[in-house]
């Protein structure tokens, strides 16, 4: 075949749009990928076919605390298809010190470098055979004896060992004189339990040996991150490694670098052939991160008008005794109410436990519950309505940073949905609404998240067929950042979105920020843009002349970003909640739930309202479900798994409306600001604040469980006979 070299002038001179396209941002589009996964040809980590693969299959600790004795791999490696069985005895040494894009990966992921146990569930084992069915046969039969020692997975408010972290703390003014003149002074412990991702993708991964290369299929959060980890624990060139992550079925934070990845990795060299490891739901749920329970005390104190004199939360969540993770729950009033005297702290514990890790809005869902049903008490305590007090209490500046705020648009998200919800003219007064076997009651919180951007590189390819090929190593975790992309992209090409090629996901794509810290999509928007532009520019100067190989721009945003001015960066929103409670069988019903957001420009309003959607399910799900309870004789779960940890189904969700009012974030290009997280935040305490409306009850601690809201109704009854 010969060719021909096809130089050939773009069909669309690029010219910047005078007015948006109406076919890019700003418009609701499906996703791009939506066909293929709905009819089922998109493939996902544990699908993606290899000629000659094997399975490997993990044992976990049956123990807390101890070490291995023995592992009885003779009886397993003469069972049927079994290849091979990796243990302590049995491994590759890895690096321990490896220094990531994200800091130290935690100690999980370096699996079988020893006989030691720190907690239930860590990885003794990886059982390797022809099907997985064989694996898992196998691994259920190998017999582990361990030498166990007492263990303590205990946790509790002020326990033994509580510490304060470098740089966990932030202090301001006197705290006692201003409680002690304060008019109105609330002091409350509010409790999470501890929570998990459960993405509906449990984690898995494919690792072969392929042309010199490590070359892994996965499911994660940044593919260029993963690699670089990879790479380094097994002291390999970056460039040996290769790792995709084409689609993802949910992350929410857990999808980093785990001990499956490792396992996977060193089975594949052994065998040389290609290895997958699929976590069962109940190892995701041992080996994947959680979110630490939490355990707060917030005292206000407030001059008779409602302004805060006094602002006291301190946080206690757990730990490892591997590594330290802080829920950082205290960081939410830190940028939500100043104060007189402001007092934040997250103290954490170490217990025998595995580590806990970032889940949706790390610290701020939370923090958000304690601090914004401490509001609600102090607007009862003052007869004050609760949107008042919290714009009586609206700062000009960051309360602890004292930087400008680039926008904060929280007073408009309470007077829009006020609007909406019917907020006027509401009766303060609790229990007062029945209707037949319901108390009826609404609340109301307020709610942020940071809206960050971070350093990032993009590629735009002119094609000669005219199309043109984005190239970044962005993840989509379900959030549509594909789609996303596709229309910023257009946006600044000034071409229609079918013309754009997004390819994302392939650590070869080079360095970009992660699907995390709600910064995914505005970080990887402004390289795209960068790059597009840049793109527009040569373009101009060739005429429009593309030649057989296309052209090409890049765009790395690090100075960019480097040279933003230092501002407070964060969403706003007000969420509103209606429940009803029957205080007979404890049933809470959410009937209504309306969040509106300012959080930046919107690229993509379907998506942007499914996040946001998504994260007051998640909310709705943490005021009246979700709870993971440890044994603590064993150290491990109690039913973990959709049966034993309950969360909402459609059955529990109501009408959902989530919205925004104008907010652009004048410092970049795109005006992201990001909306991943943020829906999550404030909607527990919204719930818990309509359920003290509905009944007079004030639930301090999550889940408001049925059995809760029958005990918390006998005290009632107790103290008015
Ligand atoms: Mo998200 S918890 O920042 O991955």
């Amino acid at each position: 075949m010969t060719t021909v070299p096809t130089v050939r002038t773009a069909p669309t001179a690029p010219t910047a749009p005078v007015t948006p396209r109406p076919d890019a941002v700003g418009v609701s589009h499906t996703r791009i990928e939506g066909i293929e996964k709905v009819t089922g040809a998109a493939r996902y980590a544990s699908e993606v076919p290899f000629t000659e693969l094997a399975h490997g299959w993990l044992v976990l600790s049956t123990v807390a605390r101890g070490r291995i004795r023995s592992i009885g791999e003779d009886a397993v490696r003469a069972m049927p298809g079994v290849l091979t069985v990796l243990h302590h005895r049995a491994a590759p040494r890895v690096r321990d010190d490896v220094v990531g894009a994200l800091g130290r990966p935690d100690p999980i992921v370096e699996v079988f470098q020893h006989d030691r146990i720190p907690h239930a569930g860590w990885p003794v084992a990886l059982v390797v055979a022809e099907t997985s069915e064989q694996a898992r046969e196998a691994a259920e039969a190998l017999v582990v004896e361990y030498d166990e020692e007492p263990h303590d997975t205990d946790f509790h408010a002020d326990k033994d060992g509580v510490y304060t972290p470098q740089d966990a703390e932030s202090t301001k003014g006197d705290l006692d004189a201003e409680l002690a003149a304060s008019a109105v002074v609330l002091d409350a412990r509010y409790t999470t339990p501890e929570q998990h991702h459960c993405a509906m993708e449990p984690h898995a991964v494919t690792v072969r040996w392929h042309d010199g290369r490590l070359e892994v299929h996965d499911s994660n959060q940044g593919s260029k991150w993963l690699a670089d980890d990879l790479a380094q624990l097994f002291s390999l060139d970056q460039s040996a490694v290769h790792v995709r992550s084409e689609h993802v079925g949910g992350a929410f934070g857990s999808k980093g670098l785990r001990s499956h990845h490792v396992a996977a990795a060193m089975a594949a060299t052994e065998l040389h052939r290609p290895v997958r490891v699929a976590l069962t739901r109940r190892q995701v749920f041992a080996i994947t991160g959680y979110r630490s329970p939490t355990t707060q005390r917030v005292r206000l104190g407030a001059d008779e008008e409602g302004r805060l004199r006094a602002f006291a939360h301190e946080n206690q969540s757990l730990t490892s005794n591997l590594r330290e993770f802080v829920e950082s729950s205290a960081a939410y009033g830190r940028v939500m109410y100043d104060a007189v005297a402001h007092h934040t702290v997250n103290r954490v514990v170490p217990v025998d436990v595995a580590t806990p890790t970032w889940m949706r809005a790390p610290g701020e869902a939370p923090g958000s519950f304690a601090v914004e049903s401490a509001l609600d008490e102090l607007a009862e305590r003052l007869g004050m309505d609760p949107i008042a007090l919290r714009a009586r209490n609206e700062p000009a500046f960051g309360p602890v940073s004292g930087l400008p705020f680039s926008s904060r648009n929280l007073l408009a998200c309470f007077d829009e949905g006020a609007r909406r919800f019917g907020w006027a003219g509401r009766d303060p007064r609790p229990r007062v609404r029945r209707e037949g076997r319901w108390l009826l009651g609404t609340g109301v919180a307020a709610s942020t998240y940071q809206a960050g951007a971070a350093p990032s590189t993009a590629s735009v390819t002119a094609e000669p067929d005219g199309t043109f090929t984005v190239r970044i190593t962005a993840a989509d975790v379900g959030t549509g950042a594909r789609t996303a992309l596709t229309l910023i992209a257009a946006d600044a090409l000034n071409v229609a979105p079918g013309q754009i090629h997004v390819r994302i996901a392939d650590s070869d794509f080079g360095a970009a920020w992660v699907a995390g810290g709600s910064m995914g999509t505005r970080s990887w928007g402004w390289a795209v843009m960068s790059a597009a532009r840049e793109l527009r520019e040569r373009l101009t100067l060739t005429g429009g002349e593309i030649p057989e190989d296309g052209l090409t721009a890049h765009a790395d945003t690090g100075a960019l970003i480097a040279a933003l001015a230092q501002k407070e960066r964060h969403s706003f929103g007000a969420q509103f909640a209606e429940a009803a409670v029957d205080v007979t069988t404890g049933e809470v019903r959410v009937r209504r739930l309306l969040g509106v957001f300012a959080a930046g420009r919107i690229i993509n309003p379907l998506t942007a309202r499914s996040q946001l959607v998504g994260g007051m399910t998640w909310g709705l799900s943490m005021a009246l479900h979700e709870e993971a309870v440890r044994d603590q004789a064993s150290g491990g779960h109690v039913g973990a798994d959709f049966a034993g940890y309950h969360f909402a189904a459609n059955a529990d969700v109501p009408a959902i409306e989530a919205d925004w009012v104008d907010d652009p974030d004048p410092d970049d290009p795109v005006g992201i600001k990001g909306l991943g997280e943020i829906g999550i935040v404030g909607t527990a305490a919204a719930i818990a604040n309509a359920v003290w409306h509905a009944t007079g009850v004030r639930h301090r601690d999550l889940p408001i469980r049925p059995d809760r809201v029958i005990t918390a109704e006998g005290r009632r009854d107790e103290r008015h006979a």
